[in-house]
């Protein structure tokens, strides 16, 4: 897609893909007015595509911070703050440091592994599990709450039959998050949901529904976006002896590899936008409603912010990456998904000599707004 980004950028910054469809937004600078001004590019527009008029329940999502403009942002998001910040996510290191350790000790046992299933998918989801408070054992059915919840709104009228697998998945889900909620309010714990609880106890106004979408957002928002993230890291020590050799000498390195992975491969490519009114972005004229697609992977590569975007470089300095977002919605995770990346990248430093990757194509997953390695078969040698 490189290509056809960047002949945006200089042709046609913000333009109609199709006409009468969607509006996409490539260039780094408008990219990044539009995050920064909310009261002109709403985050409301999102809930059509995920409340189908054919949907019965209410899809949790609706409620959640990512689909909310101020004053209900704003509220919602004070509520979350200190449980994410840097600090806030420090708690979880221990754990998922050993988690990392005892996922490398199982690939190393194994020598040949699918990279992505046992340790891009394994880490989130242990340390989403225990951020929420959910049985690890719920684990592999994640995948496909976060799958209900996106893809209801996608699914066309003839699918009778998935629809009614995905209307099963949402209800699996809130059935378990309602059970996390019932325990936590008994017995509260050193995770997410108690934090939240006691926010609403002590004073914040916080409905049911919006503490079901929290719980919600935090499955959907922080589990696919790190596997891919984790596969892309893997892809790319995986395909560059010269990087995993430079990391091996200095670990201390291992955060920068982390930020330029992120802005190079953007795991989340776009967002959306929605005009409140007429307005004018990179020169052209919109009209109130227009739904923009907001290119992060467009932005990240922009040439006139980053000297030699498409080269990957651990050394650049200045402007960082919109992959997280900016602004408002600024993404609440970045720290633990950071964390977590660290962690996983820095126990295979540790524990292997040398990755080798099995020779062929990669296979990609490519959900609606995130991309990574869909499998990346590997040899880890101790
Ligand atoms: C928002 C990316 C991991 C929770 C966002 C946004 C981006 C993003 C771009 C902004 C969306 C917008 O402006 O419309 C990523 C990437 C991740 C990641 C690339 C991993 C590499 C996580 C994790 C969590 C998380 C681990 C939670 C534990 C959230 C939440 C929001 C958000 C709650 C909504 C914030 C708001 O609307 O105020 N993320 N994310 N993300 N992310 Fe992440």
């Amino acid at each position: 897609p490189h290509p056809f980004y960047a002949a945006l950028r200089r042709e046609a910054p913000v333009s109609q893909v199709e006409p009468g469809g969607m509006w996409a937004v490539t260039r780094y600078e408008d990219v990044l007015y539009v995050l920064k001004n909310p009261q002109l590019f709403s985050s409301e527009g999102f809930r059509p595509s995920v409340q189908p008029a054919w949907l019965e329940q209410r899809n949790p999502v609706i409620d959640s911070l990512l689909m909310t403009d101020p004053p209900t942002h704003t509220r919602l998001r004070s509520l979350i703050t200190r449980t994410f910040s840097a600090p806030g996510v420090a708690r979880l290191e221990p754990f998922i440091r050993a988690s990392a350790e005892s996922i490398v000790a199982d690939m190393l046992a194994r020598r040949r592994v699918d990279f992505v299933e046992s340790m891009a998918l394994a880490l989130p989801s242990r340390a989403m599990s225990a951020l929420l408070g959910l049985d690890a054992s719920l684990a592999p059915r994640f995948k496909s709450w976060a799958d209900a919840v996106t893809g209801v709104g996608i699914i066309p009228a003839e699918a009778t039959e998935r629809r009614a697998e995905l209307v099963a998945a949402l209800d699996d889900m809130k059935h378990h998050l309602n059970g996390v909620l019932e325990l936590r309010r008994r017995e509260p714990g050193n995770d997410v949901v108690s934090d939240l609880l006691q926010a609403r106890a002590q004073g914040g106004v916080l409905s049911d529904d919006e503490l079901m979408g929290f719980l919600v957002l935090l499955l959907i928002a922080g589990l696919e976006t790190t596997y891919d993230l984790l596969g892309l890291c893997g892809l790319t020590l995986a395909d560059n002896p010269d990087i995993w050799a430079r990391l091996k000498k200095d670990r201390t390195l291992v955060p920068r590899f982390i930020e330029e992975v992120l802005r190079f491969e953007s795991p989340s490519q776009s967002t959306i936008r929605t005009t409140t009114q007429e307005t004018e972005l990179g020169g052209v004229k919109l009209p109130k409603g227009a739904v923009l697609l907001v290119q992060f992977v467009s932005a990240n590569r922009d040439e006139s912010v980053y000297r030699d975007a498409h080269r990957f470089d651990m050394d650049r300095t200045g402007v960082p990456s919109l992959a997280f977002g900016q602004g408002i919605h600024f993404c609440v995770g970045a720290p633990l998904a950071r964390l977590e990346a660290r962690l996983a990248m820095e126990v295979l430093l540790e524990r292997c000599d040398r990755l080798v990757r099995e020779p062929g194509p990669v296979t990609w997953n490519v959900a609606v707004t995130t991309r990574g390695p869909a499998v990346l078969p590997l040899e880890l040698h101790p």
